[in-house]
Formats: C-alpha cells, sequence, structure tokens
C-alpha cells in the first residue's frame, strides 16, 4: 500500500525580544503580556482542526517571532494536541541566547527532535550590524545543550552580504558553522525587505556581486565538507534534509497554526490575523481566525510548481523550457534524463531563469 502523502503543520510564535532591522516577519516586541493567552488560544485552534478530521502530521515546524521566547513547558503543551505520525519531524527555530539545558529537555520530551538556530554570523562586527545581541560563544553553548538533551538533528541559518561583511568574514563564520557540526545549514542572501528600517538605509544595501562570491564560497566549503546542496539555499548531510521544507517546496498540504499563519490544502490557501490580539479574540469568540485566502487555477498552480521545483534537485521536465532558452542558458541549466536542474551558476539567477519557464 502506498504511504499517505506528507502533511505539514507550521505554527507561529509572533514574539521577539527585539525588533531586527531588516526583519519584516509577523512579530513583536511588546506584547509578552498575551503569550498566555496566546499560547491557549493556539490549543484551541489545533484541537478544533482535530475535531475537523485533520490528518497526522509528518512534519511540524515551530517558528516565528522567537518560539524560545515563551515559556518551554507552556509552548510544547499548547502543541500536545497535533496528532502525528511516530516518524514526524518535529523542528523548533531557537535563538542561540536563550537556550538552556532545561530547555532542550522539555522540548525533547515533549516530541522535539530537529532544532533550527538562527546563527546569522560567528563574527562580533557582523552581528553588531545586523543588530542581533547574541555572542557567537552562545551559540556554540547551545548546540552542546541541545546535544546533551538527545536532539542532535540541528540546523543552523546563517545570513551573508551584510554590511561591513568582508569575504574573510563570511569564510571565518561558514568555517566556525562548520566546527559544530550541523547536519543541515540554511544561508541566506540578507535580503532587503521593504518598510524595514534597513530598507530606509541604501548605504547598507547588499552588493549582488559580493553576495554572488559569497553564495560560492559558501557552497565550496559546504560541499567539501560533505554536504549537499538540495535547494538553492540549503545544504544538508545527506539523509538530513528538511521533511517540512520539501512539503512547501513541493506543493504539499500543511496547516498553519497562530497568527499570520499560512495554510494550503488541495490548491486553496489562506492566512491568518496578523497581529496575536487578533488571534486570540477571534479564537475567543469561538470564530476561525482566518484572515484571507485564494484558490489558484490550474496554470497558475502549474508555474508555481516549476518555480519551487526548479530551486531544488528536482529540476523541471526539459519541456518546461524553450529549445532555444535551454539553448540560450546552457550554462544555467543542465539536462539529464529528461529534466533540467539548475547549474550552480543557474543557482546564482534562480529568478530570472524561472521567468523563462513555460
Ligand atoms: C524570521 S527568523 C525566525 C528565527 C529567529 N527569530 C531568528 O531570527 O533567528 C528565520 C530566519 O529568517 C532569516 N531572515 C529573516 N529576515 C531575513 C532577511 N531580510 N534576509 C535574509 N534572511 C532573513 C534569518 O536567517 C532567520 O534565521
Ligand atoms: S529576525 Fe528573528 S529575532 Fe529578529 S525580529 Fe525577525 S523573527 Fe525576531
Amino acid at each position: 500500500m502506498e504511504a499517505p502523502a506528507d502533511f505539514g503543520v507550521y505554527v507561529h510564535i509572533p514574539f521577539c525580544r527585539h525588533r531586527c532591522d531588516y526583519c519584516a516577519f509577523a512579530t513583536f516586541t511588546d506584547r509578552d503580556d498575551v503569550i498566555p493567552a496566546y499560547l491557549n488560544a493556539l490549543a484551541t485552534e489545533i484541537t478544533r482542526s482535530v475535531e475537523c478530521g485533520m490528518p497526522r502530521a509528518t512534519s511540524i515546524f515551530v517558528g516565528g517571532g522567537t518560539p524560545t521566547r515563551v515559556p518551554p513547558d507552556s509552548l510544547m503543551h499548547a502543541l500536545t494536541g497535533i496528532p502525528r505520525t511516530d516518524d514526524c519531524e518535529f523542528t523548533v527555530e531557537c535563538n542561540p541566547d536563550d537556550v538552556t539545558t532545561e530547555m532542550m529537555r522539555v522540548f525533547a520530551d515533549g516530541g522535539v527532535n530537529r532544532v533550527s538556530v538562527g546563527v546569522q554570523s560567528m563574527q562580533d562586527h557582523v552581528l553588531t550590524s545586523l543588530g542581533r545581541t547574541h555572542d557567537p560563544a552562545n551559540v556554540v553553548r547551545a548546540m552542546t545543550f541541545a546535544r546533551d538533551a538527545g536532539l542532535h538533528d540541528i540546523n543552523l541559518d546563517i545570513i551573508y552580504g551584510v554590511h561591513g561583511e568582508s569575504l574573510d568574514d563570511w569564510r571565518r563564520t561558514v568555517i566556525a558553522t562548520l566546527e559544530l557540526q550541523p547536519t543541515h545549514v540554511s544561508a541566506y542572501g540578507l535580503t532587503v525587505e521593504a518598510g524595514t528600517p534597513l530598507a530606509d538605509d541604501p548605504a547598507r544595501h547588499p552588493d549582488d556581486d559580493v553576495q554572488a562570491e559569497m553564495y560560492e564560497l559558501v557552497d565550496d566549503l559546504l560541499t567539501a565538507a560533505g554536504m549537499a546542496n538540495y535547494e538553492v539555499s540549503n545544504w544538508s548531510v545527506p539523509g538530513h534534509e528538511c521533511r517540512h521544507n520539501r512539503v512547501y517546496w513541493s506543493q504539499g498540504d500543511y496547516l498553519g497554526f497562530g497568527s499570520a499563519a499560512h495554510s494550503h490544502r488541495a490548491g486553496r490557501r489562506w492566512w491568518n490575523v496578523r497581529t496575536p490580539e487578533r488571534f486570540i479574540e477571534a479564537i475567543g469568540e469561538g470564530r476561525s481566525a482566518e484572515s484571507a485566502g485564494e484558490t489558484l487555477d490550474a496554470d497558475a498552480r502549474r508555474i508555481e510548481g516549476l518555480q519551487l521545483s526548479l530551486r531544488t534537485t528536482a529540476g523541471v521536465p526539459v519541456e518546461s523550457f524553450d529549445a532555444d532558452d535551454l539553448m540560450m542558458m546552457n550554462d544555467l541549466l543542465s539536462v539529464d534524463g529528461g529534466r533540467a536542474r539548475l547549474t550552480r551558476a543557474g543557482r546564482l539567477l534562480a529568478n530570472e531563469v524561472a521567468l523563462r519557464l513555460k
């Protein structure tokens, strides 16, 4: 019998100690007082979905915001109702400053088996330039605490192209990241998000050519250390690819819980109200927290599927490009077994290549 398709659950924790000036995520620094009510509302929203017959999750991703900003036992308690398969990948995003031995134990006891740590840089002056508060030594400490609790599947998020970051700074960050022996690394080029303080300060905007050099460097170093790139911004020790992200990249079904969380089932997607107060209010009044939604038509869904797949090592069917375009982009795409896949040069220009999909 064929195994049922993967089904993801995303849980949003919209609280942060401090707002990083490059971040556009739906998160807040001034309303920790609503954390208990928020976690109660989360548990209620989950219970209602279970009553409506939600499938068992094959992956759960608790992200933010900062999940480690809320009491870990209360967080685990709020999530206990999520039905999950025995082999469910269960990730919590952690801020290195918050991680304690006790927190990691509570997570592991609650079924968490993967942590994702927001490292960003291992260089003090780069962290300062990003407006981050943590010390690289806390990352090392957080890894030890996670492993002591039996959490060995560890992703580290790093960012490149920060104002004041040289190629050597970036090399040092990647080498220090590798020394920590994560099973997974996500390396993101710093993006300028509309409405953020960074957007208003062009002097600190990243340079495309420098970011391209940094991308090649991180790919060289991670690959030489035995990790494989499996999506433009993601590398893993083989066998440790992120199951949850694969649900997104394959247009699979997932439910999002909490404020601003997005969901998708069978071509329809929808998202919840943006603020924690409105979320608490809606759930408390017995209403759905949905703010709006859309159903993609078949062609838009097909193209979106190709765009997502192109960014992964699965690539796309070769017929997804005109023969002339394939010829013109022969350094950006490699063709093999009827599939077209991005070369490394192609990964650097993934968005431009995707514009030629038909
Ligand atoms: C929204 S954060 C949540 C996790 C945690 N609060 C943290 O900051 O580490 C998830 C990841 O998004 C990435 N991120 C956020 N804003 C970004 C930006 N403007 N450009 C590139 N990456 C960004 C960071 O790497 C971060 O680790
Ligand atoms: S980057 Fe992370 S810590 Fe910073 S404001 Fe965004 S969610 Fe919060």
